[in-house]
Parts: structure tokens; C-alpha cells; sequence
């Protein structure tokens, strides 16, 4: 992670407040991360039992009762700003602004005892005339580890910081020096192709993570300590607060054409920006089926393995 040294701006929005943005968005708004991630520690620690809302999507009881109490506090600190949440909050869509709220981000890792999800929250602002489906502008972002107490924060025009200390994404050049991360869906796992991107990119680069919780991938991008993420099929509340981070942190967020990225857009690629050339012209190799890289397939493998072991003999 690259960073400067704190200073008196960002040091007291992230720990007092008293330095007051405007909107007053991001301290008000880590503030509730904060209290949400408390709860989701707890819950954590005490174990909680699993559903399936589908295929092999999970979800607990620390997922909807955290939604309820970020829906409530948003509704106390900002009254007129609406909130969508993936649990099913939909309230005051109509207004000029809208929190994306994912309470749990990671929860197959929070149900398996795997140490790795946030909460994330993300703010557009939506001017009077846009269509329900045209995009607003990301405004403000908030993503809270509440494990290793990290808290992302960001507001448009202003940087983004990590526990007040001013984020950059990585200065690295080269995909090949790259470590890159990745996630799958937790539904219609059948018709995702991107376990071919994985392959595809883990032979190019220092390697492919897939710790499971999109949020912080994006975060993660934003602090520097990976040089990109992508991922089809995300959700505005996986997004939304991290694309933002990674815009203020001095890199860029796509689709796998390059295009500019739409808050509901099914494919997301974010970098550093300086490797975002190449790796939108491997998406297109890869979409064309170009230039892959050849590897054996499993039966190859045991073929030549048996072979090796009756010439050995
Ligand atoms: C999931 C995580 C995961 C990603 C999945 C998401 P959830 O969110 O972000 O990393 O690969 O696509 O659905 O269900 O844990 O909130
Ligand atoms: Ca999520
Ligand atoms: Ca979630």
C-alpha cells in the first residue's frame, strides 16, 4: 500500500468527524459502517446458521439484521436520501440521492468462518430528469473491515483514505508484475466463463485471488495492494462504494471493452489505470479467442505422468 503521511483533513474525518466534507457524508456514513461492522464481529464470533436463497447463494441472519440497521440509521442521518439495499431495501428511490448498501459483502467467507468481508455503502447522486435506469453520479463511498478495524472512505473530489491516510492505487506498469483478483457467482454457475479468465490471467501476472468479498477487491485496488480486479454479473451494492475509492485513489473502472462504466453494467474492470490498456486488449484476445495460452488439460497431464513413470520402470 502507498500512502503520505496523515494529515490534519483526512485525520479527523476519519477518526473524529470534526472535519466536515461537503454533504457531510463520509464521516456521518463511517460512523454507521462502523456500528454495522460491530455487529457483523459479533455475530462472527458467536456463529451464526445459514440459508440458501438460491443455487449456492447464502445468506444469515447477520446479513438482514444489519441491513435493518443501516437502513435505520441512514433514514435518522439523512432523511431525504433513499436506500437499496441487497437484502430488499427500497426506500425513497425517487430522491436526488441513493445509498448502495451491501450489509455483508463476503457472506459465503462470514458463513465458513473465513476471515475476509465488509460492509459497504456507496452514495449517487441523481439529477431531477435522469430515467430509472440512467446513471447518476458516485459521490461518496464507505467500506469497513471490521476484522482488521480498515476503513475505506472516499468522496468525489476529495481522495480516497484508508483509516485517514490518503489511498493511491499501485505505480506498477506491467500485467506481468501485477496481482490480480477475481470472484465467481454464487448463482447460474454453469453459464459463467470466467473460470477461462482466470486461467488466462493467472499465466500472465503474479497471480489471480479470489478471497471472496468484491467490496474489498475493489478497495484493495484502491489502496494499491492489488493492481486490478474484474468480475461479471456484480450488483450496485458490491460496487457502487468501490468504484468510487478507486476513481479518487487515481485509477480506473470499465467494462471489459473499456467503455465507461454504468452503476448497473453485469461486467466490472478496475485497475491502477496503467494496466488497464492491456488488459482490455486481453479481454479481447480472450472474447475472440486469440492468443490464449496453451496448458494441459488433466487427462493430458496423467497421460504424460503415466508415460514418464513406464519409461522410468
Ligand atoms: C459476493 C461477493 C463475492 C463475489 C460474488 C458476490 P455477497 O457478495 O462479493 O466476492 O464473487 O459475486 O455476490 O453475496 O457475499 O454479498
Ligand atoms: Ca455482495
Ligand atoms: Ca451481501
Amino acid at each position: 500500500m502507498t500512502g503520505e503521511p496523515l494529515t490534519a483533513p483526512s485525520l479527523a474525518w476519519a477518526s473524529t468527524g470534526a472535519w466536515v466534507p461537503e454533504g457531510n457524508w463520509v464521516p456521518k456514513a463511517s460512523a454507521i459502517a462502523r456500528e454495522g461492522g460491530a455487529r457483523l464481529r459479533e455475530f462472527f464470533a458467536q456463529g451464526v446458521a445459514t440459508e440458501y436463497k438460491g443455487d449456492v447463494d447464502l445468506v444469515t441472519i447477520a446479513d438482514r439484521t444489519v441491513e435493518k440497521l443501516i437502513r435505520a440509521r441512514l433514514a435518522e442521518t439523512f432523511p431525504e436520501h433513499g436506500v437499496y439495499g441487497e437484502e430488499g431495501t427500497r426506500d425513497r428511490l425517487e430522491g436526488e440521492f441513493r445509498w448502495y448498501v451491501d450489509p455483508l459483502d463476503g457472506t459465503t467467507n462470514f458463513a465458513h468462518g473465513f476471515p475476509q468481508f465488509c460492509v459497504s455503502m456507496g452514495l449517487e447522486q441523481r439529477a431531477s430528469n435522469l430515467k430509472p435506469d440512467e446513471d447518476g453520479t458516485l459521490v461518496a463511498g464507505v467500506i469497513y473491515d471490521p476484522l482488521r478495524d480498515e476503513l475505506f472512505a472516499g468522496e468525489k473530489g476529495k481522495g480516497a483514505y484508508l483509516n485517514g491516510k490518503r489511498m493511491h492505487a499501485s505505480k506498477t506498469t506491467e500485467l506481468a508484475e501485477a496481482l490480480l483478483a477475481t470472484g465467481f457467482p454464487s448463482r447460474k454457475r454453469h453459464s459463467s466463463p470466467n473460470i477461462h479468465f482466470y486461467q488466462e490471467f493467472t499465466l500472465r501476472s503474479h497471480g489471480v485471488r479470489r478471497a471472496g468479498s468484491a467490496a474489498l477487491d475493489l478497495a484493495y485496488v484502491a489502496a494499491g495492494r492489488l493492481e486490478a480486479f474484474w468480475e461479471f454479473n456484480l450488483n450496485p451494492w458490491d460496487t457502487a462504494a468501490g468504484i468510487l475509492l478507486v476513481e479518487e485513489a487515481g485509477g480506473c473502472v470499465t467494462d471489459f471493452q473499456g467503455n465507461h462504466y454504468r452503476i448497473d453494467s453485469a461486467e466490472i474492470l478496475a485497475s491502477n489505470g496503467n494496466i488497464h490498456g492491456e488488459l482490455i486488449a486481453l479481454f479481447g484476445d480472450m472474447f475472440a479467442g486469440r492468443n490464449l495460452a496453451p496448458i494441459p488439460t488433466a487427462a493430458e497431464w496423467a497421460a504424460e505422468r503415466q508415460a514418464r513413470a513406464a519409461a522410468d520402470r
